[in-house]
């Protein structure tokens, strides 16, 4: 399903990682998009190579539901410096495009140690900031939503693959108890909107029509591990400092950045001895986002409103050897790696049950562990320093 008339998709942290691959997957599905950021772990340069790659894509597959290829970036991808703490700044933003009809959110902090740290920040930005936002769509009656959960909801699920109806717990950290917390809100708020709507219908007389339609839908997207890159290899994941997560910590290994990996822990109950996780390419990622967009419009063509919630993962778990392995064969050569103690908070096995997405989403992975490798080195060898390596332009394939 294509969209309809172009309808103009606001995205919240659309500079970031997951953000900047989902606004140019849905530049190229036909969407128009609005980016509000504020900056704080991420740069304005990717929304430059997300222009330069639909640029390149729209020239190479004229349609007409595209936006012209010779736009600028800021005509393509308006964007607000904004944060989502601030009212105000959100509030703008809509005045200014009232033609926004959904929402992907996916601005807020991830980083699990830090939110242990400095955990009333998470709670502002994740869980105010949230709720912030979800208020001014109230105001601006934009009541359609796809947000970023995460499978740290699960905790330590009890059975592998985990179905979106494994318990949601109190998760393993406060970053991962924002994104619990959030989907209850995110829930909440869909429901109280269903029995406002009934209550408005009932109160009306025969003839006359509701105002509004405060029916909310909503799309809670729980993502297993994201990694890989965008295969043209100007866009990537730039963590700012040294990453805490595998897959990027391994790609600054191997352009001489950081010495070698730590493997934490090779005593939980895996055949290695390591964890194990579903890593998930960010351009299927990407995708999915776009199929849960289709879902909510589907959804409202048929009088649906609700909150539904969906795994996004491979189906298949890796080890961190695993891993290692993929990613030293796709640098070709070795990568140093030690295995120190556990680090605390991480639990043995954390892979998906895909099937409810792959059936009512449409969706399902279609990159391989080897091209995600490619794909992620590509990036890295080309940007070692990330998005202030290079100016964009897009190199051959190699
Ligand atoms: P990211 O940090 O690259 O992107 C988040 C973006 O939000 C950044 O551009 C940042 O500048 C922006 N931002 C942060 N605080 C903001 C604020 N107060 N106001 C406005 N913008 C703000 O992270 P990502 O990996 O792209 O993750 C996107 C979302 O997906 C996050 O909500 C994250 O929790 C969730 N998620 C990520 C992963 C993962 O492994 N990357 C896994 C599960 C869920
Ligand atoms: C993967 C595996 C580590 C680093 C986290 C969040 C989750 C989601 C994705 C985001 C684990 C091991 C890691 C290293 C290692 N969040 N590892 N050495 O922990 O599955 O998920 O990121 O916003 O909510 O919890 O991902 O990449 O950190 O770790 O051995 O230097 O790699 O122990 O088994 P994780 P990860």
């Amino acid at each position: 399903m294509s969209p309809s008339p172009k309808q103009t998709i606001l995205v919240t942290g659309g500079c970031g990682y997951i953000g900047s691959h989902t606004v140019l997957r849905l530049l190229e599905t036909g969407y128009k998009v609005v980016v509000v950021d504020n900056l704080s772990n991420s740069s304005y340069e990717s929304l430059r190579r997300v222009h330069t790659l639909y640029a390149a894509f729209a020239a190479s597959s004229p349609s007409a539901i595209l936006e012209d290829a010779s736009l600028s970036v800021e005509a393509l991808i308006p964007f607000f410096q904004v944060d989502i703490l601030d009212r105000a700044g959100l509030v703008k933003v809509f005045e200014t495009h009232p033609e926004i009809s959904s929402v992907i959110h996916f601005a807020g902090r991830k980083a699990v140690g830090e939110s242990g740290r400095i955990p009333l920040d998470y709670y502002n930005v994740n869980i105010s900031g949230t709720v912030n936002l979800l208020q001014v769509m109230e105001e601006f009656n934009v009541r359609k939503i796809v947000f970023s959960s995460s499978a740290t909801v699960y905790g330590n699920p009890p059975h592998i693959p985990i179905p979106e109806t494994s318990p949601i717990v109190a998760s393993m950290s406060p970053y991962g108890r924002t994104k619990v917390f959030l989907e209850h809100i995110i829930k909440d708020l869909c429901t109280a909107s269903v029995l406002k709507q009934e209550q408005q219908l009932k109160e009306l007389k025969d003839q006359e029509v509701a105002k509004t339609n405060y029916e909310w839908n909503a799309v809670l997207l729980r993502y297993f591990n994201p990694a890989g890159a965008h295969p043209s290899g100007i866009m990537g994941e730039d963590p700012q400092g040294i990453p805490n997560n595998l897959m990027p910590f391994l790609a600054q290994v191997a352009v001489g950045n950081l010495e070698k990996l730590s493997v934490f822990g090779n005593d939980y109950p895996t055949e290695d001895g390591t964890c194990i996780r579903d890593y998930l390419h960010v351009v299927d990622l990407a995708q999915g986002h776009v199929a849960a967009l289709e879902k909510m419009e589907q959804q409202q063509a048929a009088g649906q409103y609700g909150c539904l919630a969906y795994n996004l993962g491979t189906g298949t778990g890796y080890s961190v050897f695993d891993m290692v392995r993929a990613f030293s064969k796709a640098v070709g050569r070795d990568l140093p790696s030690v295995v120190t103690p556990r680090r605390p908070g991480d639990v043995p096995n954390l892979t998906a049950d895909p099937r409810l997405a792959n059936k009512d989403l449409n969706w399902k992975a279609q990159k391989t562990l080897d091209e995600m490798c490619a794909d992620l080195w590509r990036w890295q060898r080309n940007n070692p320093r990330g998005y202030n390596s290079t100016p964009a332009s897009i190199p051959a394939l190699d």
